[in-house]
């Protein structure tokens, strides 16, 4: 095993390197080294979702270039390189808009709340189904080991019930 090899084994399993990276504020998420991809912002939309509950937000899947064709192709599973990012605001109405229509009806996206990342890397992420994730709040990656550890534990189970759809659940939408 190489250097970087190790170093890579060291972030992804939590060992000295990682805890260093941490403590000095690391720009990529914990386990899996997911950094916000430059530029997602401009990237193509897939769908859109709304989740109530405590989450009670508004969402927007946007894919990258290869993520967009594989959506587009049907292609599954998803080649390396593709990434996946959900970005989530605030639900909420609308007075403003409200104020022209003939009842209370609109609903927008208020204060951005989180925006999630998944990367394939079928060989970097083989233990956790090809898939590196990452939570991302103002820009930077939440730390907190326990919440990165929720995302491939809740993705898995799509395999059961669905084993061909990669552990992404949106589709896209034309
Ligand atoms: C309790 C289950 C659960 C957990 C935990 C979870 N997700 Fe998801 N995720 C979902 C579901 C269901 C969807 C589709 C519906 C939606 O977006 O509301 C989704 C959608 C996504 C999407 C859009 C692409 C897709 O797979 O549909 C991304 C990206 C994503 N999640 C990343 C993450 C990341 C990163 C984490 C961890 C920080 C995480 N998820 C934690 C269930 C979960």
């Amino acid at each position: 095993m190489g250097v970087g090899a190790l170093i890579a084994a060291a972030l992804l399993f939590g060992g000295s390197a990682g805890t260093a990276a941490l403590r000095h504020g690391a720009q990529t998420s914990p386990i899996y080294g997911v950094q916000l991809p430059k530029g997602y912002r401009d990237w193509v939309l897939i769908s859109v979702a709304q989740e109530k509950g405590r989450n009670n937000d508004i969402r927007a899947i946007l894919g990258n270039a290869i993520a967009v064709k594989a959506f587009r192709e049907h292609r599954r599973p998803f080649p390396d390189g593709a990434i996946i990012v959900r970005l989530a605001w605030r639900y909420q109405s609308s007075a403003r808009n409200d104020a022209v229509f003939p009842a209370p009806q609109s609903f927008v996206a208020g204060a951005p709340t989180n925006v999630q990342v998944s990367v394939k890397d079928a060989k970097r992420y083989a233990a956790s189904g090809g898939w590196g994730y990452g939570q991302f709040e103002g820009g930077l990656p939440n730390q907190d080991r326990a919440l990165a550890e929720t995302c491939f534990a809740c993705h898995r189970k799509l395999a059961v019930t669905e084993p061909g759809a990669d552990l992404v659940f949106t589709s896209y939408s034309p």
